[in-house]
């Protein structure tokens, strides 16, 4: 995710354009920069966050409309050549992207003669208008034209030197056009000019909209529509939000476009592979004895999850380890073990140990983050990004998604290298990965059932989270985020383990919240479910959907259900522990998004 802004209009656009995008650093922070549209292009981009751009901005400039960007890497590290805007050869045409163009390598192919001087995907962009330019077209027709080429999500907005209009086209990735007294302004969010006005339009999927000193004019399928024009009346804090009253509500809600991202453009179902850019060596992938998943919290909860998809499918010993307490040690053959941290910040101290440890020992060590340009990528061997977009919120929700599907991914890639996952089995694995956001929408579409149970159990003394084989990491992610949150006492268990203790604990006022999705072993843990009835413990039950849900037959008290995808169903099932712990907090009044006592990322031992 990152944050784009656009001005057209009578006032300065360069004040305009810097402060939106102070307003938008929420949605990304690594890299930031301003086109600013004259006779030429006047162009502004800086490294780290929004106040490093301004330190090089002017006091004042002549210009009134432009175009800016605050970046949120996904192509390519934050640096000054990759901070947007990116330009053609000539400098006269300057895009600003959020979003993945899948396509680029190809169309980077078809444009030999043309200069690159950044990582992105984005900078293909500028450089087939330029092409359409060189060829006689006029600058709309080339916009339009080179957008037709563009495969993957996008939205973004075009300034071309010496004309008037900006260009701007979205798909899967929001755009709004602020409509102003004295000029009109686009953004990624309505937080980008909000103080300016809150009569807005919001752009849908494939509209061509101009903008210039008469307004908005917007194109769909060819055709000059008159599009809608909405009063906001909500505050620059909830707008932020996107009307959510928490981030962790919006970051939940964010999950299904964070997993189109974690995979755009890394599935090639037919050839029954991932494409994930790690540069591992084939021979050395080959050679692998071991590997070893250090990782803290919810990242090392991914690690156990994945862990049982990596094992089987590299068909090599798989541990996971607690980052705090990882020494490489146990006979192991640093040249033979592959170590992969886990970790959504990149910053966390004790993964960051671990990673030393293990290269001190000489393994080779690989980053799975959401945070390009952090220590863990400096200081691993290979990184690969989750792509999930900043969370704000200190409980970890869509990184946990993206971090399951993206070592799915891995999962895939390593196992086909390697020649231990057969074909129809890596189809099948990547077949659920890519049904992964359509069905987590689905458990979003039946929040207010996940809500009644959370409001009729919110005030219980101990709330017991059960599942098996990949259910049983997701138990204790549950326990985890509800009890980070809520403060109150929850616990995850291997649902066998329950009668060898903790069975003590259960009464009537501890809700059981039981993993029974196909593959995780669901009849055996319909016995352990069984044992907590007879203890009169009030059971919510998440299913794999047979058809028969919603027939009033249930043996639970609450059961919710998931669509049939495999390896995947309890990571979509998972998002319903997350709306439960999220509505038990949110009713009990907590500071849901700064929970006490935590911090959102732990740089200290
Ligand atoms: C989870 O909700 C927590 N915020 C926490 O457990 C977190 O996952 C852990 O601190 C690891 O953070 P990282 O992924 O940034 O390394």
């Amino acid at each position: 995710m990152c944050g784009i802004i656009g001005y057209v209009g009578e006032r300065a656009a360069l004040p305009i354009l810097s402060t939106g995008l102070a307003n938008l650093e929420y949605r990304g922070y690594d890299s930031a920069g301003v086109a600013l549209t004259g006779d030429e292009l006047t162009i502004y981009k800086k490294s780290g966050e929004v106040s490093a751009l301004q330190g090089i901005l002017p006091e004042s400039t002549e210009h009134t409309r432009g175009i800016g960007h605050t970046r949120w890497s996904t192509h390519g590290p934050p640096t000054d050549e990759n901070a947007h805007p990116h330009t053609d050869c000539t400098g006269r045409v300057a895009v600003v992207h959020n979003g993945i163009i899948e396509n680029y390598d190809a169309i980077r192919a078809e444009l030999p003669e043309h200069t690159f001087t950044s990582d992105t995907d984005t900078e293909v962009i500028p450089h087939l208008i330029e092409r359409e330019l060189d060829d006689g077209a006029e600058p709309r027709a080339a916009v339009e034209a080179a957008l037709e080429r563009l495969e993957g999500t996008y939205g973004l907005v075009v300034t071309v030197a010496g004309v008037d209009e900006l260009y701007a086209t979205r798909r899967d990735s929001p755009l709004v056009v602020g409509h102003g007294d004295d000029g009109t302004f686009i953004g990624s969010d309505v937080t980008a000019f909000l103080e300016h006005t809150r009569d807005v339009t919001y752009l849908e999927d494939d509209d061509f909209a101009v903008i210039d000193d008469d307004g908005l004019a917007v194109y769909r399928d060819g055709e000059a529509v008159d599009p809608a024009v909405k009063r906001l009346e909500y505050e620059a804090d909830a707008a932020e939000k996107s009307g959510y009253d928490h981030y962790m509500l919006k970051e939940i809600n964010e999950q299904p476009r964070a997993l189109r991202q974690t995979i755009s453009g890394r599935i090639d179902l037919e050839g029954g592979t991932a494409e994930i850019d790690v540069d591992l060596p084939t021979p050395y992938l080959e050679s692998i004895e071991e590997i070893q998943v250090v990782a803290c919290g919810t990242s090392y909860y991914a690690g156990r999850y994945a862990a049982g998809i990596l094992e089987s499918a590299v068909d090599v010993r798989t541990t996971v380890e607690v980052a705090s307490e990882y020494e490489f040690d146990g006979g192991r053959d640093p040249w033979r073990t592959l170590v992969v941290a886990v970790t959504q910040s990149g910053e966390t101290a004790d993964t960051l140990s671990a990673v030393r440890r293990a290269n001190r020992a000489g393994a080779r060590t690989l980053a799975v983050t959401n945070t390009l340009g952090s220590t863990v990528v400096r200081e691993t061997d290979d990184s690969v990004f989750i792509r999930a977009g900043p969370e704000i919120g200190v409980a970890a929700t869509k990184t946990f998604a993206s971090q399951v599907a993206t070592l799915a991914l891995l999962s895939v890639d390593i196992g086909r290298t390697r020649g231990s996952l057969p074909y129809d089995e890596a189809v099948d694995l990547l077949g659920s990965v890519r049904q992964l956001p359509n069905a987590v929408q689905s458990v979003l579409d039946a929040e207010d059932r996940v809500k009644a149970a959370a409001l009729e159990y919110a005030d219980s003394d101990a709330f017991f989270f059960i599942g098996r084989r990949l259910g049983r990491p997701v138990a204790l992610e549950g326990a985890l985020k509800l009890k980070e949150i809520s403060y109150d006492h929850a616990e995850g268990f291997a649902a066998g383990e329950l009668k060898h203790g903790p069975l003590a604990l259960v009464t009537e006022r501890t809700p059981v919240l039981a993993l029974l999705t196909d593959g995780a072993r669901p009849d055996e843990t319909r016995n352990n479910v069984k044992e907590v009835q007879a203890r009169g413990a009030p059971v919510v039950a998440v299913t794999t959907d047979d058809g028969d849900a919603g027939s009033g037959t249930s043996e639970f008290d609450t059961e919710l259900t998931v669509p049939p995808i495999g390896a995947l169903e309890p990571l979509v099932a998972n998002v319903y522990w997350q709306l439960f712990a999220y509505h038990v907090a949110n009713e009990k009044g907590r500071s849901i998004d700064r929970p006490r006592n935590l911090a959102k990322s732990v740089t200290v031992e």
